[in-house]
């Protein structure tokens, strides 16, 4: 059984089923890319894993128990990390108060020379570059702010680190250095859901791709031996018309089939 199993995941907003019958699963050690069109569910299903929305249905287990996540301190103490697409960093102080901002090492008293030394330990973790950690984030590019968002995860030594978009809005360096931190986490243990828009960053890091229609699973996918075109294919919902890349391949594999029956 896989570290974080959800199944049957419905949730609805009023009148819109922002998710419907959703299944998903993850393992420590693997990368499993969460893609979708704008409106299929992303995002809602980040927030049932991080304790924002609770689901109207469906069963979450956690290392093989049968869990509820009621609130974000409930998905922390499970194991369950989120960087949420705005990183929720604090543009005015550096990098070290970032880190620590709620999880001050003393109570009532900032332990500086400490709190400098995890920085550093979190930041090794991650073979990530940053000139100084005393250094406002304001002063950050994307990458390194990303780099921090993602170091602050690690605080409470999660099994499971869900990233919300983390490439989008970085450029193409930046991009690369914020996969390297997710070959990185995969590396030391965890398992990391990734929510993304770019096939090319999914299919560079990503184990398995798990496509979010309309609210439903569909299809998952292996992130390296499958061609891009069909994971847009499920994206996009063309494999439901009979013009569509899937269909019309499923229709060469089942010729090929009988053929060979012959
Ligand atoms: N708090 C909310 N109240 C009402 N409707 C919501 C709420 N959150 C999401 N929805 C609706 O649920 C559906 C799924 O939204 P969600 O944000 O999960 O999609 P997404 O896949 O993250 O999309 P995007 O790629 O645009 O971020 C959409 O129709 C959205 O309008
Ligand atoms: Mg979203």
């Amino acid at each position: 059984m896989a570290t974080l199993e959800l199944s049957g995941i419905s949730k609805s907003f009023g009148a819109v089923a922002a998710l419907t019958d959703v299944g998903l699963s993850v393992d420590t050690g693997e990368v499993v890319a969460i893609v979708g069109d704008n409106g299929a569910g992303k995002s809602t299903l980040v927030k049932v894993l991080s304790g924002v929305h609770a689901p109207d249905a469906g069963t979450i287990s956690f290392e093989g128990r049968a869990v509820t996540i009621p609130g974000p301190a409930a998905a922390h103490r499970l194991g369950i990390a989120t960087v949420f697409q705005d990183l929720a960093l604090c543009e005015n102080l550096n990098v070290i108060e970032n880190l620590f901002l709620g999880h001050e090492l003393q109570p009532f008293r900032l332990d500086d020379v400490a709190m400098e030394v995890r920085s550093w330990e979190l930041l090794r973790q991650l073979s990530a570059k940053l000139p100084t950690v005393r250094l406002p984030v304001a002063a950050l590019s994307g990458g390194q702010r990303q780099t921090v968002a993602i170091a602050r995860s690690l605080l409470g030594d999660p099994k499971i680190i869900v990233l919300d978009e983390p490439t989008a809005a970085l450029g193409v360096v930046q991009t690369t250095e914020v996969l390297n931190l997710i070959d990185r986490l995969r590396e030391n243990g965890h398992g990391v859901i990734m929510i993304s828009h770019n096939m090319a960053d999914v299919r560079a890091v990503a184990d398995r791709v798990v496509v979010l229609r309309l609210g439903r699973n569909n299809g998952e996918f292996d992130a390296r031996s499958t061609p891009s075109a069909d994971i847009v294919a499920a994206i996009t919902g063309a494999q439901d018309n009979q013009d569509g890349l899937v269909t019309r391949r499923a229709a060469r594999v089942q010729d090929t089939a009988i053929g060979g029956e012959q």
